[in-house]
């Protein structure tokens, strides 16, 4: 058996924070069990920057401005202690970063630049061209090999081993190999990302966001909290849903439907392309609706037009932006405008947080941070540049407090986690053996196509009734499938079957609470409840999993300064 004082599960940049934090003083064995090798990890695709009231480039932000546009751009739904926590930490985290060695593009003084980003009132977006997820993975990654830190590469979490809702230990098997392994820790933080691929074929997420430390962590008894609250990108490329970053619209980008008008004058006349994405993508999705968009059905788009920037700036600031246009929808935006449209993005919800400054979750051990977690700084609707702040400030956090639970916890006898590991040596080798059964990819692909459908950007009763319908009826059919790969060495087949059943399992969580919250708010925008309702609705949806039932509960959000009202951009 394998033993750590700390095992991160996600080497993305909240798991590395995480890691980096935990290993600090280099007095206890932290680990990192990653999908991918970690410097290809999906904070990537952070791309336009993280938000810090620097004030750098206008001098009239504040920790207090950065905390009011959260709470407004959540839709009154983030809990507003946190939110303040957040915002002030956030200087220190991103001049921390600096430190590390993350190069930051610089402004005309030498200092970090920042960038104005949607549903901001003043530019706070720190960037490294629109590099910025990547280059922060390629910074913590050197720290932390620097501190010690082991990395599991290519290993995959199966479960977390729980009894009496303390913290046993996990199992996790290693891709290459094909070997499970029983692994004994005193505390984990799960940092695995979000699940976006329940969208599978139209989302800006890697094909490994999968939500499977999420997954673990609802089947250990943590709730998920808010998990109909799906963000889309307002600028997904028209073909493949591929991301092009915010940072399009804050260097200045336009808008423009078929008529060629910059419609955005019409939904968010002060704010325009810099609304929050929750706006912005309902009002593409209008313009389409109505017949303003270039093409037809699934494969209407409108334009992204950021020729009048020039050759120049696109180079300069863009560069990432401009390489993806032309290498997946063969546009160069240089030259043309770029066919855009909304894009399964984040996750608001995710794995309950019920303690922010340590990052814990209601199992003793267990700690979340990043994406897979919910605090909830974001509430119903999540600020661009929010994410990557969130990735490093709660992953710095959730390392403080992972540290705190190895020091007071010791291991556990190991006897339980040797008996998961197990059944899962057990089940990997049905699952070789077996001849015939359903077919996991088209279950994947009905789901996908089922909350696209109907339960996407806009959301009605009896439609989403019946993605829950479906989404039942496919984990029924998930019992019995066939993987039809008997390699016991790198069997993606088998990988991909657990991340399945893990996306069906949230997608009926998000099916469940959309269902559940009549109303309209932040993302969750319903046809036949278009008002936000903050008598019945000013909550928290908590959904717990017990067997195959799910449990739907409620938590009250903390309004500490700002009473909620109508959002005007
Ligand atoms: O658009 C972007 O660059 C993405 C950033 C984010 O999701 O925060």
């Amino acid at each position: 058996m394998l033993n750590y004082d700390i095992v991160v599960v996600g080497g993305g940049g909240a798991g590395m924070r995480a890691a980096l934090e935990a290993s600090q003083n280099n007095d206890l064995q932290v680990a990192v069990i990653s999908k991918t090798f970690p410097t290809r990890s999906h904070t990537g695709a952070a791309q336009g920057g993280i938000n810090a009231a620097l004030g750098f480039r206008d001098e009239t932000d504040s920790v207090e401005k950065h905390f009011r546009d959260t709470v407004k751009g959540s839709d009154f739904l983030g809990d507003q202690d946190a939110i303040e926590f957040f915002a002030s930490n956030m200087p220190e985290c991103v001049l921390e970063l600096e430190y590390f060695g993350v190069p930051f593009s610089r402004d005309e003084k030498g200092r970090i630049a920042q960038r104005p980003f949607g549903g901001a009132s003043s530019p706070r977006t720190c960037y490294s061209a629109d590099k910025t997820g990547h280059v922060i993975l390629h910074t913590l990654y050197e720290q932390c090999l620097k501190n010690g830190v082991k990395f599991l590469n290519e290993w995959f979490l199966l479960e977390l081993v729980v009894e009496d809702k303390k913290l046993q230990g996990l199992v996790a098997m290693d891709i290459r190999s094909g070997e499970i392994h029983p692994i004994n820790a005193r505390a984990v933080v799960i940092a695995t990302g979000g699940f976006g691929r329940i969208y599978w074929s139209r989302t800006t997420n890697a094909f490994n966001m999968t939500g499977d430390g999420t997954a673990a962590c609802f089947e250990a008894g943590i709730p998920i909290k808010d998990p109909e609250f799906v963000q889309f990108h307002p600028t997904g490329l028209a073909g493949t849903g591929v991301l092009l970053s915010e940072a399009c619209r804050g260097e200045g980008g336009y808008l423009i439907n078929k008529n060629g008008e910059r419609f955005m004058s019409r939904y968010a006349p002060e704010k325009m392309e810099l609304g929050p994405r929750d706006l912005v993508s309902r009002a593409i999705e209008t313009e389409i609706k109505e017949g303003r968009g270039f093409g037809q059905g699934i494969n209407a788009y409108i334009h992204l037009d950021l020729r009048h920037l020039g050759k120049k700036k696109i180079l300069q600031r863009l560069p990432q932006v401009r390489q993806l246009a032309i290498e997946f929808e063969g546009v160069d935006p240089i030259e043309e405008p770029v066919p855009i449209r909304p894009s399964c993005h984040y996750m608001m919800g995710g794995i309950h947080v019920s303690d922010y400054r340590t990052s814990s979750t209601p199992i003793e051990g267990i700690h979340a941070a990043g994406e897979c977690a919910c605090v909830s700084v974001h509430g119903a609707n999540r600020l661009g540049g929010n994410s990557l702040a969130d990735v490093i400030l709660f992953g710095k956090f959730a390392g403080i407090g992972a540290r705190e639970s190895a020091r007071d916890r010791s291991f556990s006898s190991g006897a339980r986690v040797q008996k998961a590991a197990e059944k899962w040596m057990k089940h990997f080798n049905t699952m070789r053996e077996k001849t015939r059964g359903n077919d996991v990819i088209a279950i994947r692909n009905k789901m996908a196509e089922t909350m696209w459908n109907n339960v996407g950007i806009f959301r009605t009763e009896s439609e989403m009734a019946e993605a829950l319908d479906t989404i039942n009826q496919l984990l029924e059919d998930y019992k019995d499938c066939y993987i039809g790969v008997s390699d016991k060495k790198y069997n993606m087949a088998f990988i991909n079957y657990v991340e399945i059943g893990n996306l069906l399992k949230l997608a009926k969580a998000v099916a469940m609470g959309a269902i559940n919250r009549k109303e309209s708010r932040g993302s969750h925008s319903r046809a036949d409840y278009p008002k936000r309702d903050d008598q019945n609705f000013l909550r928290h949806t908590m959904i717990t999993k017990e067997e195959d039932e799910y449990k739907l509960d409620y938590l009250p959000v903390k309004i500490t300064k700002y009473q909620p009202e109508e959002r005007r951009y």
